[in-house]
């Protein structure tokens, strides 16, 4: 197996190539890209770590070697987050430095899996997506946004409210990554009850704990250590599926659906990427309502990306 970062240098980089180092199964190798020229050195730095995983490093103009026989492809390059800003803020840098690293997949991996956490993530995957299919290796299956950082928040968030271990807390989150496009399901979380006020302060919660951690970080950019750790997670379940074993994880994937062409759902993952897109399930008259007023935003979201590469 096979893991590159591109971005590798960076917060979120830094620590999910820390996390993959330690957890990805013996015998894997770890590619790190970056622009910045401290790469080499990140590699150089975790190789000191005694696991059986290789750690390559690569520089600004090694990015086809980077991928060359890579299975997976995670993508937190980009500039992240400042007080007073909105994720779409981000789109002028970041939809081009998608675009491009997302064609040097194409060009150089075309069968990996790709996981996008560069934001705006609800527009990022759309660019994806269509440079992919003007590449003509566009594979539905095998390109997802990481939108597990809402789901790990939120499970945690549960579970200090209710006093329980995280561990056992399991919290659907469907639609996209901004704002009211967050859709937590609380209505579906097992063994637990809220009241209407918790329900409409903690779907609050999660969809602004983004901005919670910004401005904690009071210009020193967004979630790192929280990210890697969420973006370690999906990649080990996408690892853990194309080896046999059975994983569901909430991801953002091109659907059939009415709702939007991207959306967050329940997905099986297998040795191919998506095995099966889940139906989400039955929703609360608050979480249908919340729904139903995202949606144009969020389809408003992809098609900025979609234009992006289409003209
Ligand atoms: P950061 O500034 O710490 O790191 C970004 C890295 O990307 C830097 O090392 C930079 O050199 C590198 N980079 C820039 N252009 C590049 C290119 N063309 N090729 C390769 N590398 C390049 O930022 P961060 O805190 O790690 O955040 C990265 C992105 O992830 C931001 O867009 C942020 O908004 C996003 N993010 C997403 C989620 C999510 O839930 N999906 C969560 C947190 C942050
Ligand atoms: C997050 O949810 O923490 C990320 O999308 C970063 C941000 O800008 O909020």
């Amino acid at each position: 197996m096979k893991v590159a970062v591109l971005g590798a240098a960076g917060g979120i980089g830094q620590a999910l190539s820390l996390l993959l180092k330690t957890q990805l199964p013996a015998g894997s190798a770890l590619s790190l890209y970056d622009v910045a020229p401290v790469v080499p050195g990140v590699a150089v730095d975790l190789s000191h770590i005694p696991t059986d995983v290789k750690v390559q490093g690569y520089g600004k103009d090694d990015l086809a070697d980077a991928l060359k026989g890579a299975d997976i492809v995670l993508i937190p390059a980009g500039v992240p987050r400042k007080p007073g800003m909105d994720r779409s803020d981000l789109f002028n840098i970041n939809a081009g430095i998608v675009k491009n690293l997302v064609e040097a997949v194409a060009d150089n991996c075309p069968e990996a899996c790709i996981g996008v956490i560069t934001n705006p993530v609800n527009t990022t995957v759309a660019i994806a997506a269509e440079a992919l299919k003007a590449k003509g290796v566009y594979n539905k299956n095998k390109l997802f946004g990481v939108t597990t950082l809402d789901v790990i928040r939120a499970e945690t968030f549960v579970a200090n409210l209710k006093d329980l271990n995280p561990a056992n807390v399991h919290v659907p989150v469907i639609g996209g990554h901004s704002g009211t496009t967050i859709l937590p399901l609380l209505s579906q979380v097992e063994g637990v009850e809220f009241s209407d006020e918790e329900i409409e302060s903690l779907t609050h919660r999660i969809q602004n704990a983004g901005t919670e951690v910004v401005e904690a970080k009071a210009g020193g950019g967004s979630a790192t250590l929280s990210m890697g750790q969420a973006a370690a997670r999906f990649c080990l379940s996408l690892v853990a599926a194309m080896r046999g074993e059975n994983v569901v994880e909430y991801t953002y994937v091109e659907t059939n659906s009415d709702d939007a062409r991207f959306f967050s759902h329940p997905v099986r993952l297998g040795k191919d990427g998506v095995e099966e897109i889940l139906p989400y399930g039955k929703l609360s008259d608050f979480e249908e309502k919340a729904k139903n007023d995202m949606l144009e935003g969020l389809r408003g979201d992809i098609k900025m990306g979609e234009d992006f590469v289409n003209g």
